[in-house]
């Protein structure tokens, strides 16, 4: 399901919106070159993102999944001049190639990039008192999404952003028999949230240049323990109705 239409309207948009931005492309070119997959956000999601965590006022970001650097330069262009971004990343080689992007784009002082299994690494931030972070980028191994969503929910606090990538794959996700482990890794992912209760979230479909996917938008309402517990039984319950506030 991919409609040429849709790449044509992203070139369209690239060529007005995005004006030429020789550290992205060369960022592309480099990661080409090095035979990483083609799969990084487009120039129009990558904007995106940028403006969110400006709007968000990001001083501190955690993404997980690196790959050659695309996004974490878009997103750490809306860190102020003393922010910080951390990137988690399996692959030593996509490491070696962001390292370098994030080096041409002037910005590998403010990126650390951490190489090994997000689940090894999320631990040791913690450890480190890294967080909270005020924004968290999700694009890594689908399967692993509602695991990253609760160490993003203890990496965080009121406010937190998580934006998460690839949540439609095509459709598949509205598939309840989908046996696709990125599929049920997405499911998962929203049950999760949905479960949760202390997540505003939202996921708007997306077609362009990469397909039809989806990108998915979460704020943290409140503070609480890890994803998935039912911290809500211990407390008075509340008055039936829509909350007040939303
Ligand atoms: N955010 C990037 C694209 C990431 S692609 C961009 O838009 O520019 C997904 C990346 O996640 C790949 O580089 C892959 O090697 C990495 N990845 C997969 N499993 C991982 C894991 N368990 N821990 C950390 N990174 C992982
Ligand atoms: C694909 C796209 C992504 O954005 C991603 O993070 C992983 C895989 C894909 O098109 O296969
Ligand atoms: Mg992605």
């Amino acid at each position: 399901m991919t409609d040429p239409t849709w790449t044509t309207v992203d070139e369209y948009l690239e060529s007005k919106l995005l004006p030429d931005d020789p550290v992205l492309t060369a960022c592309l070119e480099a990661s080409r070159a090095a035979g990483l997959p083609e799969i990084q956000v487009s120039p129009v999601q990558g904007r995106l993102l940028q403006l969110v965590a400006e709007v968000a006022g990001a001083r501190n970001i955690l993404e997980i999944g690196t790959l050659g650097g695309y996004s974490a330069i878009c997103l750490a262009r809306a860190l102020p001049p003393d922010g910080r971004m951390t990137t988690l990343e399996i692959e030593p080689k996509h490491a070696e190639v962001a390292r370098a992007n994030l080096e041409r784009a002037g910005l590998s002082a403010k990126v650390d990039i951490r190489l090994g299994p997000a689940l090894e690494t999320l631990p040791k931030l913690e450890s480190e008192h890294r967080g909270p972070f005020d924004l968290v980028f999700l694009d890594a191994d689908r399967p692993n999404n509602r695991a990253y969503l609760a160490w993003a929910l203890r990496l965080s606090r009121v406010g937190t952003v998580i934006v998460v990538d690839n949540v439609v794959r095509h459709g598949e996700v509205a598939d309840a028999a989908s046996r696709d482990p990125h599929v049920l890794g997405v499911r998962e992912l929203i049950d999760g949230i949905s479960a949760e209760g202390r997540l505003r979230a939202t996921a708007l479909q997306t077609v362009g240049r990469k397909g039809y996917d989806g990108f998915l938008l979460a704020r943290v309402e409140a503070t609480g323990s890890p994803a998935g517990a039912d911290h809500r039984s211990t407390r008075p319950k509340r008055p039936s109705g829509p909350a007040q506030d939303r």
